[in-house]
């Protein structure tokens, strides 16, 4: 790892390392969110998206392959701090609430991850890496696709329980 950064292509190779840690967190949290999670459907999405994302940390690596680098992870404290916040709400809700917990939980990682992989294509596009800058998009895809899903169950959901409420 880096002690400083003193190049752009230093900083792109750091940032990629910070994904590469992110995309690892945010396997082990699907996980956990598959358990928590109270509603079928969602156990599915998560167990879906579980699948994606051993792809993108796989394209990932194949980033590091293309700057002829080893997959080497950095600090990404952005995630840590996503993953303890939802573990800690879920804890807090009632079981009523825990699928409401999660997915907004999950739309504010997605919106991470999408600002993450932009800001990488956006160099990758400017170093001039085409293979690096269709991997990344691989992994945008997905997690805007994912997104959508996401935003879609949280609509429903609210919408099923502040009929109730009402
Ligand atoms: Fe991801
Ligand atoms: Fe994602």
């Amino acid at each position: 790892m880096f002690e400083r950064l003193n190049t752009p292509q230093e900083l792109f190779q750091y940032k990629l390392g910070a994904a590469l840690k992110m995309e690892n967190t945010v396997l082990e949290m699907l996980g956990e969110l598959e358990q928590s999670a109270q509603r079928e459907q969602l156990k599915h999405q998560f167990r879906h998206h579980a699948e994606e994302t051993r792809q993108q940390i796989h394209n990932i690596e194949r980033a590091f392959a293309a700057l002829g680098e080893e997959p080497d992870d950095s600090p990404c404290p952005a995630i840590e701090g996503l993953e303890k916040e939802g573990k800690a709400n879920i804890k807090k809700a009632d079981d009523s609430l825990v699928d409401a917990v999660i997915l907004s939980g999950a739309a504010e990682t997605e919106h991470h991850e999408i600002a993450v992989y932009e800001g990488l294509i956006t160099e990758a596009e400017a170093m001039g890496k085409p293979e690096i800058v269709s991997l990344l998009r691989h992994n945008l895809e997905q997690e805007q696709h994912t997104l959508e899903e996401v935003k879609q169950a949280a609509q429903q959901i609210a919408q099923e329980q502040f009929a109730h409420a009402a």
